[in-house]
């Protein structure tokens, strides 16, 4: 018999009959744009097409560790903006949740460093904040570490945060820059990926590595969805896509693997929530 391509909708049946067990979840800043948080390649409105203000030799410098370290400030008065504690949780991250609860959940893969997981419910065995998040900091001179809510008087003051200890080293919270080793959690996925039976991408471009190649990892029988307002595929940042690197099958004949919902994924997993049969346990979250 030759096995068909699922789809968005045989997919969330499979979730509702319990078919999908292991799922894994690979999220980027698109997730949290409804909460108010700008993503970061969107043309006219992702935040490295408005960092005119901060004169930064090319976007992604103002998460590179080097520049970081003589120039901090255009990191701090972004981070001002998008600091903790303003934002909340959009219904991707109560889908998670949902996820979660009903036992089906293997990881939540985030790069987002706004921690709406956490405040969703998603426990910390759960999570793998793959570029590290807010939540925590760190002094570069000495390596003292803090809490995100010590240095958040100094950034929203736009005062850069000085460590107390050896009075002269910056804080920087626990983000991972362009330059840094990722967080050790990220390991997880050597062996997470080789059991998972359904792997959900939402909101990413896939453009950042090693993060994007995870796609990859999953048994070549996992069914793969990508839940985005554009196709993706797995580049680098410049453009380049590595010839190692396959992406998802969509176009291609012999598919039996991916799925795709193009649009705003907010309203794609309430559509989703709903086939999944979870609209009561989803208004509950809402309630609590
Ligand atoms: P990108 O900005 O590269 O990609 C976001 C994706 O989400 C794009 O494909 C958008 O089209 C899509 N998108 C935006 N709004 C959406 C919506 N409402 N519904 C559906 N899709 C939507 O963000 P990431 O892939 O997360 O690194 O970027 C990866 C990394 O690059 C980040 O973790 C960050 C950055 O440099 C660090 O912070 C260290």
């Amino acid at each position: 018999i030759k096995s068909k391509a699922p789809t968005f909708k045989s997919i969330a049946k499979g979730i509702r009959n319990g078919s999908y067990r292991k799922i894994i979840i690979m999220a980027g800043a698109g997730i949290s744009v409804a909460s108010g948080i700008p993503d970061f390649r969107s043309p006219k409105t992702g935040l490295y097409n408005n960092l005119k203000k901060y004169n930064l030799p090319y976007p992604e410098a103002i998460f590179d560790i080097q520049y970081f370290v003589e120039k901090p400030q255009p990191f701090f008065t972004l981070a001002k903006e998008l600091y903790p504690g303003n934002f909340e949780p959009t219904p991707v991250h109560h889908f998670f949740r949902l996820l979660q609860d009903n036992n089906v959940l293997k990881r939540v893969y985030t790069q987002n460093i706004d921690t709406l997981e956490r405040r969703a419910g998603v426990l910390p065995h759960k999570l793998v904040e793959s570029h590290g998040s807010f939540a925590n900091a760190t002094c570069v001179n000495c390596s003292e570490e803090y809490d995100c809510e010590d240095i958040k008087k100094d950034v929203m003051k736009s005062k850069i945060p000085r460590c107390k200890y050896c009075k002269e080293g910056i804080i920087k919270p626990n983000i991972t820059f362009f330059g840094e080793g990722l967080p050790e959690k990220f390991w997880w996925y050597e062996s997470d990926f080789p059991k998972a039976d359904l792997l959900i991408v939402l909101g990413t471009s896939l453009s950042v590595l090693p993060f994007g190649s995870l796609i990859e990892k999953v048994p070549k029988t996992c069914h793969r969805l990508l839940i985005n307002n554009v196709e993706v595929a797995v580049n680098n940042s410049l453009g380049y896509k590595d010839p190692k690197l396959q992406g998802f099958k969509f176009n291609e004949k012999n598919n039996t693997r991916d799925a795709k919902k193009i649009g705003d994924c907010q309203k794609s997993i309430l559509e989703f929530i709903q086939m999944c049969g979870w609209e009561k346990q989803y208004k509950k979250l809402l309630k609590k």
